[in-house]
């Protein structure tokens, strides 16, 4: 079977590195021509851990191929996989441009029965839409051609992949989610997944909008977790308690479970704040007042403006102020910065007029597209806080967990230690003769 992943962004690349890693003939298409050169020579075009091994493995074995010849890879395919985004409109709504744009060329170059599976998380009904836009195209196709052999179906597989640790949950899922509306690609799915299959992965077999919101609600409901949290340690904050000792004791309710129950400076990441406001969207649309989530949306924001709030309102006294930013990352092992609380936060106090040095150990490059001369950029963590009159962790970095804190210390000019990732005791810190805040501790 001839497998062609469109996209190649962290789900469609890990889709099509992971498959190849099951033994499936993949070629990855873009249409950016950079990143597939980067591909092309066994690079990874974004940071990773463990994902540039099995890239090149499967490279080097001739499983995986990469090109920017959409229409070729689709009909040389048995199988495509459809993994482009779909960015957040103004109003909130999913932007489909690139789903319905690479619909098209399906419907248009396919040769015989292909089978379409969606892993680009898409509103309810786009798995419909997908199957209409192929349909009208192959209709409009040369009636020379044997209709009847294009034949294709839809599935729909959304991703539950974390950046940071993609390929290992995508070889350990903890289900994989199959929408159909027919019989006939059930078996090819199995086949692809086999290996998941032998080990006994749950796989849930469902219809085409049921997948379409078990991926959205995932989402949604993790992101709920983090908000009420947060929340919580907003209430610590104000009377005195500690959220970390709340968050343990919660979590050992299996019925609560103790994942997705640290507190913050707030969630980010090109998934959580997008697909919660596509899934409010949704809502909207059908008119059903999805409160919850509309509440967390708002919970999430008024969270990081109060993360900025802490360091203005113990800075803003200083003569000159300057705060020095551990991780600018959304989180921890990515260079991922896309609606990372950071920008917000880093943005807020620049607004009041405080400097601002930041170190992030793989997200800078990313942070100067963002901040360019506003901000000073750091080699490490010493040179962040040095002459600071505060050093804040908003990312939770291995690396940021064994400060130097003496080291930390002498280098600055004031005391504040704002660990907005509750990684730290307060008597180990304030050892050091730093002051510190935490997140509800
Ligand atoms: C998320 C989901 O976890 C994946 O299952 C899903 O496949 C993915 O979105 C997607 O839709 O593509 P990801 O965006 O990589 O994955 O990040 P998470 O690890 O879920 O973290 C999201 C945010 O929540 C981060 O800002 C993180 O720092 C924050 N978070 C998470 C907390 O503040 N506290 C926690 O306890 C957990």
């Amino acid at each position: 079977m001839n497998i062609t992943v469109i996209g190649t962004g962290y789900v469609g690349l890990t889709t099509g590195i992971g498959l190849a890693d099951f033994g499936c003939d993949v070629c990855c298409v873009d249409i950016d021509i950079e990143k597939i050169r980067i591909l092309k020579e066994g690079r990874l075009p974004f940071y990773e851990p463990g994902m540039g091994e099995v890239l090149l493995k499967n490279v080097g074995n001739g499983r995986l191929k990469f090109s920017i010849d959409i229409n070729a890879s689709i009909r040389a395919a048995d199988m495509i996989f459809i993994a482009v985004g779909t960015p957040q409109k103004e109003n909130g709504e999913a932007d489909l441009s690139f789903v319905m744009s690479v619909a098209e060329n399906i419907g248009n170059y396919i040769r015989g029965y292909t089978i379409v599976v969606v892993k680009s998380t898409v509103p309810v009904g786009t798995n419909e839409k997908i199957k209409e836009t192929i349909q009208n195209k192959i209709s409009n196709r040369n009636l020379s051609e044997p209709n009847e052999s294009l034949d294709f179906d839809i599935v729909s597989n959304p991703e539950f992949l974390r950046e940071g640790r993609a390929l290992y949950d995508f070889l350990h899922p903890d289900r994989v989610v199959i929408g159909t509306d027919s019989e006939r690609p059930i078996e090819a799915m199995q086949k692809i997944y086999r290996p998941l299959y032998l080990n006994e992965v749950p796989f849930v077999f469902t219809d085409l909008k049921t997948s379409e919101i078990i991926k959205y609600s995932s989402n949604c409901f993790l992101a709920t977790k983090v908000a009420f949290i947060n929340e919580i340690a907003r209430l610590c904050d104000a009377v005195g308690a500690d959220v970390k000792a709340v968050s343990n004791a919660m979590g050992k309710d299996g019925r609560i479970g103790n994942k997705f129950l640290h507190p913050g400076p707030g969630y980010g990441g090109s998934c959580f704040p997008k697909d919660t406001e596509a899934l409010a969207f949704i809502g909207r649309t059908h008119n059903i007042e999805l409160n919850i989530l509309e509440a967390v949306i708002s919970s999430n924001k008024k969270h990081k403006e109060y993360a900025a709030e802490k360091i203005i309102q113990s800075l803003k006294h200083k003569v000159e102020p300057m705060i020095g930013i551990l991780g600018v990352a959304f989180k921890s092992e990515t260079d991922d910065i896309r609606e990372s609380p950071a920008i917000l936060i880093i943005d807020k106090i620049l607004a009041k007029g405080l400097k601002v040095k930041i170190y992030d150990p793989q997200a800078m490059n990313n942070a100067k597209c963002i901040w360019g001369e506003r901000i000073d950029y750091c080699n490490d963590e010493y040179e962040a806080a040095k002459d600071c009159d505060g050093i804040a962790i908003l990312t939770e970095w291995n690396q940021f967990r064994n400060l130097n804190l003496d080291k930390i210390s002498s280098q600055m000019k004031g005391n504040k230690f704002f660990d907005f990732r509750n990684i730290y005791k307060p008597e180990e810190v304030e050892k050091s003769a730093l002051e510190y805040i935490g997140m509800g501790t």
